[in-house]
């Protein structure tokens, strides 16, 4: 009886190619010249046992510097740029419900707004009026206006500042006890004041599924999934964008914590969540386009 031969463990696995430097700047998202830099701090750490470990994000923010990215756009090259799409393009033609005029926001003084908003996790079991969800959309990622900007005469202005004004974050709307508005998945088209309709039917079990140690967002009127859209700006910032873009979405959820509470809503951004099924369930690639925070709200309970 013959017996197999040993595996040999130390091989390379049949047709593993050389690492080369190429290979590994690509799959860095590095360029070669960057790797002497990644040698040199590498040996460092190694070199101090005990000391602290190279970090997944010291290598990102050494990247991300912008004496390293040599990918943003010329400013002379902004001469005939255009506007990439501000909107998901992918949702065009299908069935949208328009926003009602939404209620007016209060005229709470800044000081007693900044004072005033929290997180809150629970919520009175009653609907969200379609009036209030259009007053915290509006108020907080509405258009306010449109100037020349990027070579075209109406370049829309909104609420929420951001980079170059390129809003990268699209915000979709899982409605799950809103009055007036049928149970489902919503994308906000400020440009046209609607939700397009993404998927229709009961979403409190995804939405749960989505978040992680988070099962009161099953009882949310309305969560808010926002979403980052990487084509809009990386034209301009390159890879730099991923540092402006977290930073666009950061100040949009101040405007919805403040604009919901001038309106008396309760709200709370949750960041804990399964990318992949929050992902799926907006049908993102979760490359170009992927979520990047949640932002459950309703009435206020115990009112
Ligand atoms: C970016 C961000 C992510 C957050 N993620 C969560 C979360 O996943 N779960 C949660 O219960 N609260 C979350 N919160 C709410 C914070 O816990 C809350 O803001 C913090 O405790 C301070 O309380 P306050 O907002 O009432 O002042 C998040 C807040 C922010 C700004």
């Amino acid at each position: 009886m013959t017996t197999a031969p040993e595996a040999d463990t130390t091989a390379e696995p049949a047709g593993a190619a050389e690492v080369t430097d190429e290979h590994l700047a690509r799959a860095l998202g590095l360029r070669v010249c960057d790797l002497p830099a990644l040698r040199d701090l590498t040996a460092k750490v190694a070199a101090a046992p005990g000391g602290p470990p190279l970090r997944l994000r010291d290598l990102l923010h050494r990247r991300l510097r912008s004496a390293v990215c040599d990918d943003m756009l010329d400013p002379r090259a902004l001469l005939s740029a255009r506007p990439r799409e501000a909107e998901p393009a992918a949702l065009d033609g299908r069935p949208a419900v328009p926003l009602p005029e939404p209620e007016p926001l209060p005229g709470i003084t800044l000081a007693d707004a900044v004072e005033r908003r929290s997180s809150a996790t629970t919520y009175a079991p009653r609907p969200l009026p379609l009036t209030a969800l259009a007053a915290l959309l509006e108020g907080a990622a509405g258009i306010r206006g449109r100037r020349p900007g990027y070579n075209v005469r109406d370049f829309p202005v909104r609420r929420a500042p951001s980079a170059g004004g390129l809003a990268p974050v699209d915000v979709y709307v899982v409605a799950n006890d809103v009055t007036g508005l049928d149970r489902g998945l919503y994308c906000y088209r400020p440009g046209g004041r609607e939700l397009t309709v993404v998927d229709s039917g009961n979403m409190r079990g995804k939405v749960t599924e989505a978040g992680i140690a988070a099962d009161w967002l099953f009882h949310a009127p309305a969560v808010l999934f926002l979403a980052l859209n990487m084509g809009r700006v990386e034209w301009k910032y390159g890879v730099r964008s991923y540092r402006y873009a977290h930073v666009d979405l950061g100040v949009l959820t101040q405007n919805l914590y403040l604009v919901a509470t001038g309106l008396g809503l309760a709200g709370c951004a949750v960041a804990a969540f399964d990318d992949d099924t929050a992902n799926d369930l907006l049908r993102l690639d979760g490359r170009d386009e992927f979520v990047s925070l949640l932002f459950a709200c309703g009435l206020p309970a115990g009112r």
